[in-house]
């Protein structure tokens, strides 16, 4: 395994960082626990969760709500200490107008929930999930600072912000002497790279880490579905065919266009498509850590291999080439 510095931080974390959307929610505490293991034992110390994580996503049941999180906390007992450990908050874990945001009403609240779930006295990366148009950020900023003091949380940081949001909110950081987002978690893969306009190239100058999510977008880089997907059928043991909405949305003609002119590229290359993909946004020097996923698992293993067989700048020309032959619809 390969580590590197979060962004200017001295906090060290895996290149492949294993992420847990799927615990409580397509997968249980038995396979989660196989999963985690795996991941330990290939070295991969980073591990991402969220408070909202869990079949409470689907359901909107807010008595499922931190699954998720309450599995990883059984899990990683006595171990605890050897990873680095990333949750989120923002997305409603009650029905309550306080029950969600970033207001440091909730944001306090949320974050004691989450380390009683997770069974531990501090998390290392706390990280605000989306951009709360309806709290000032200076309040969110104040707030994740004294979790930091208060020693329940290490670092600081931000997912599915814009450009502008991220530089508003380094902005006041730096005025206020307050903790400054170390790391940035925007969705990156070649069927979605909105990230590389604006956001990439500024994370670039401010030397942030980037922590990208979904690189095989949600599966649908490994090459497994087809075109009976447009007409709703769905291969069995498979995130669409659980239901999954933001995977349905991006399961499109012009998705499956893409993935169709990628597979020779990957056949030419030696490599699973899967690899490919996995392989292309760890190209990019910008990129600290990809967030995989793992339904099962064995689907951890080749993603693994990819660090040791990284693509070179002609597989990654070529793979752009096939991406700038589309007419954009997939990146939507
Ligand atoms: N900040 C955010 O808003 C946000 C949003 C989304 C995700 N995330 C984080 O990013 C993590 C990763 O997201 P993701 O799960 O969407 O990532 P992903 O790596 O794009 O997709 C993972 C899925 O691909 C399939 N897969 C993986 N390896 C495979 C293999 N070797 N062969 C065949 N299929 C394979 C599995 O689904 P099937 O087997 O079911 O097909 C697996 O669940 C999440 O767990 C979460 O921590 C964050």
């Amino acid at each position: 395994m390969e580590y590197r510095n979060l962004g200017r931080s001295g906090l060290k974390v895996s290149r492949l960082c294993l992420g847990t959307m799927s615990f409580g929610r397509w997968i249980g505490e038995e396979e989660a626990r196989r999963v985690l293991d795996t991941a330990l034992d290939a070295g991969i110390t980073f591990i991402d969760t969220a408070d909202f994580y869990g079949r409470g996503q689907d359901t909107g049941d807010f008595s499922q709500i931190g699954e998720a999180e309450t599995i990883l906390g059984r899990l990683l007992k006595g171990r605890r200490d050897d990873v680095v450990l990333a949750t989120k908050v923002y997305f409603p874990t009650g029905p309550g107008p306080n029950e969600g945001g970033l207001s440091r009403k909730h944001v306090l609240q949320a974050a004691e929930a989450s380390l009683r779930r997770l069974q531990t006295e501090y998390v290392d990366l706390y990280i605000i999930h989306r951009w709360d148009a309806e709290t000032p950020i200076e309040e969110t900023l104040l707030t994740l600072n004294d979790l930091v003091r208060a020693g329940k949380v290490r670092y600081v940081g931000a997912s599915n912000l814009a450009a502008w949001q991220l530089c508003k909110a380094l902005g006041l950081s730096e005025r206020l002497g307050l903790e400054p987002f170390v790391s940035v978690q925007p969705e990156l893969s070649i069927l979605r790279r909105a990230a590389e306009s604006e956001l990439l190239p500024f994370c670039e100058s401010e030397g942030l880490g980037v922590t990208v999510y979904s690189p095989l977008a949600r599966g649908l880089l490994t090459g497994k579905y087809g075109p009976e997907i447009l007409e709703g059928r769905y291969p069995a043991a498979t995130r669409a065919a659980a239901g999954e909405e933001r995977l349905h949305r991006l399961l499109t003609r012009e998705s499956l266009r893409v993935v169709e002119a990628l597979k020779p590229v990957a056949e030419a290359s030696g490599r699973s498509l899967a690899q490919l993909a996995l392989g292309w946004v760890l190209a990019k020097p910008v990129v600290t850590s990809a967030i995989i996923g793992a339904s099962r698992a064995e689907q951890l293993g080749p993603l693994v291999e990819v660090l040791g067989h990284p693509l070179s700048a002609e597989e990654v020309r070529k793979i752009e080439e096939v991406y700038a032959g589309s007419t954009g619809q997939a990146d939507r």
